[in-house]
């Protein structure tokens, strides 16, 4: 079976784009269509019961458009999207699950670092999936709250004197602590490799796009929900904030899109 409706994939603002890009390049022929709600960014600050509403109303938008299955290409959003299982029927792919079991499995002395949004980190997400006791047995985790990186981020504020401080200013407590694997829990830091990378040259960064992207392979396969694979897929890109200054704050991103419009959610 073949069925060329769209992917729908969502972030709070610009970072799950760094999601996207590997999404496109793993499915080629499959049509996409991003909602950065970035009226409401960042989420990582709010609360559970509004982060849940606002996931609530981008997939509500999702499903009107008549997507075929949901990626939340948002750690914050995954974190709090457990009500979705009452009433969306189609496959919904978090990023939380794959990352974690990918980096997990990556991890050779298993001290591992996840740095993630504030409301990932308290929301116990990660450390139900890296830390359990019975499972890994060695090293040491460290769970770190970085939502001022979003904000940074969604200014624009990366690859500069800026960023490179911020960062270390952050991270640097980790530097003596052997980590060899640092979780990019927030969809954002994909951004900020290079600054990261600086801090800590000797850990392997897992981003949540090339766990996710597989996973979705898998379930989308499995449920007969393949486009034809003579069809070029396409990447239209929607915002619930100003499409001009959208188009600026992506101007790195590496694939071809259909322009941006704006939604009301
Ligand atoms: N990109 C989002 C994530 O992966 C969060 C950014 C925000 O705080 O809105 O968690």
């Amino acid at each position: 079976m073949r069925n060329n409706k769209p992917i729908g994939v969502f972030d709070s603002g610009i970072g799950g784009m760094t999601v996207l890009s590997k999404l496109a390049e793993v499915f080629p022929c499959e049509d996409f269509i991003y909602v950065g709600d970035t009226l409401n960014c960042p989420y990582g600050v709010k609360s559970p019961e509004e982060i849940a509403d606002l996931v609530t109303r981008v997939v509500h938008y999702l499903l009107s458009q008549d997507v075929k299955a949901i990626v939340i290409a948002c750690n914050t959003a995954t974190a709090n999207s457990a009500h979705l299982k009452a009433f969306v029927k189609i496959p919904v792919v978090g990023v939380i699950e794959p990352t974690a079991k990918y980096a997990l499995k990556t991890s050779r002395n298993k001290n591992i670092a996840v740095l993630a949004t504030n409301a990932t980190i308290d929301s116990k997400s990660y450390h139900k999936l890296i830390d359990k006791k019975r499972i890994v047995k060695r090293g040491k985790k460290y769970f770190v709250k970085c939502s001022e990186f979003v904000t940074a981020i969604e200014d624009k504020q990366f690859t500069n004197d800026y960023s490179f401080k911020l960062v270390k200013d952050k991270l640097e407590f980790l530097s003596d602590k052997n980590i060899d694997t640092v979780v990019l829990g927030c969809t954002h830091f994909g951004l900020y490799t290079q600054e990261i990378s600086r801090v800590l040259p000797q850990a392997k960064l897992v981003d949540c796009g090339g766990p996710t992207s597989q996973l979705l392979k898998k379930i989308i396969k499995k449920e007969g929900l393949m486009a034809d694979d003579f069809h070029t897929g396409t990447i239209r890109i929607a915002t619930t904030g100003d499409p001009k200054q959208m188009e600026q704050q992506i101007d790195w991103f590496d694939k071809e899109y259909q322009g941006i419009f704006k939604v009301n959610i």
